[in-house]
């Protein structure tokens, strides 16, 4: 698809960078080629890229009589598009690339999708919003509690304990943050001391697959730096509303209603430092 929308078109011309050599959108020092995948993605709430075979799954609101969010699907490499209807209010997505599972909450609870692509219920009776997964499954109900699910078994997550959350992810060391209102914080896992970020404010916290934290906010990407225990700036894309990579680490991002994959074109200049 080649049709760009002004507003895409504004913030391609605000990332291009003035080294008139390279060309394209930058990210983490490299140049992509934009590829639109998808439009009309209405309000997306929560997406996941299963890497296992390409497919992003995500969850939106159907401009509908009454209101209504869906689980949605999209194979990048044939372009296939659906809808995978049976979960109520599907709003939580999640991927365990393991054991090859997609997990998906709703108002009804949790279901995990079969072979089939058809969804299966947990014995999890809570109104999910979002999910996160890293060895085990996290999710943050209605309520803004967030809770494990490991082995069948439920437990509050410790060290969120009294704190409401929107949404949470842990990085590859084992530090988890967490968005309240925009805002974002960060606590060790096992520890009760919560650090925040107020500098920017954040629309989507997510991980690519080494589980680096990916922090994006109204001012552009940054990445969790572990060392410095800052924000670094790695792209000036902005109020994006969901992020994703897939095996190679190219992006996979919705701004405005619109999915785009970034493609790392190899003939492209690369910057030098
Ligand atoms: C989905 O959630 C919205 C907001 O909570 C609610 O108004 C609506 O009735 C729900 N839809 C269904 C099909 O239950
Ligand atoms: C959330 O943040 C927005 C502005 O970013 C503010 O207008 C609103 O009052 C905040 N809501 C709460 C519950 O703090």
């Amino acid at each position: 698809m080649k049709l760009l929308y002004p507003l895409l078109l504004s913030t391609i011309i605000t990332i291009t960078t003035a080294d008139r050599r390279c060309r394209g959108v930058n990210f983490n020092g490299k140049y992509y080629d934009i590829d639109m995948i998808k439009e009309g993605i209405n309000k997306i709430h929560q997406m996941a890229l299963n890497r296992n075979d390409n497919t992003v799954y995500f969850t939106y609101d159907q401009l509908s009589e009454i209101p209504m969010r869906s689980l949605g699907y999209v194979k990048l490499d044939t372009r296939e598009a659906g809808l995978i209807g049976g979960i109520r209010n599907a709003s939580g997505v999640a991927i365990d690339h393991v054991r090859n599972k997609v997990y998906v909450g709703g108002q009804d609870g949790l279901f995990v999708l079969n072979k089939d692509g058809a969804p299966e219920k947990y014995p999890v009776y809570d109104s999910i919003e979002k999910l996160f997964f890293k060895d085990v499954l996290f999710f943050v109900n209605s309520k803004g509690e967030a809770h494990v699910f490991d082995n069948g078994i439920l437990n509050p997550v410790i060290e969120l304990h009294n704190e409401k959350v929107d949404d949470l992810i842990i990085d590859d060391d084992d530090n988890l943050f967490f968005l309240q209102n925009g805002t974002l914080f960060r606590v060790k896992i096992g520890t009760r001391a919560i650090n925040i970020h107020e500098r920017y404010k954040v629309n989507v916290i997510t991980v690519d697959p080494y589980y680096r934290a990916f922090i994006v906010t109204t001012e552009g990407v940054f990445v969790y730096n572990k060392y410095k225990f800052a924000l670094d700036k790695v792209s000036n894309i902005r109020d994006l509303r969901a992020l994703s990579f897939n095996k190679n680490l190219e992006p996979v991002y919705v701004v405005v209603d619109v999915m785009i994959k970034l493609s790392l074109n190899p003939l492209k200049c690369v910057e030098f430092y």
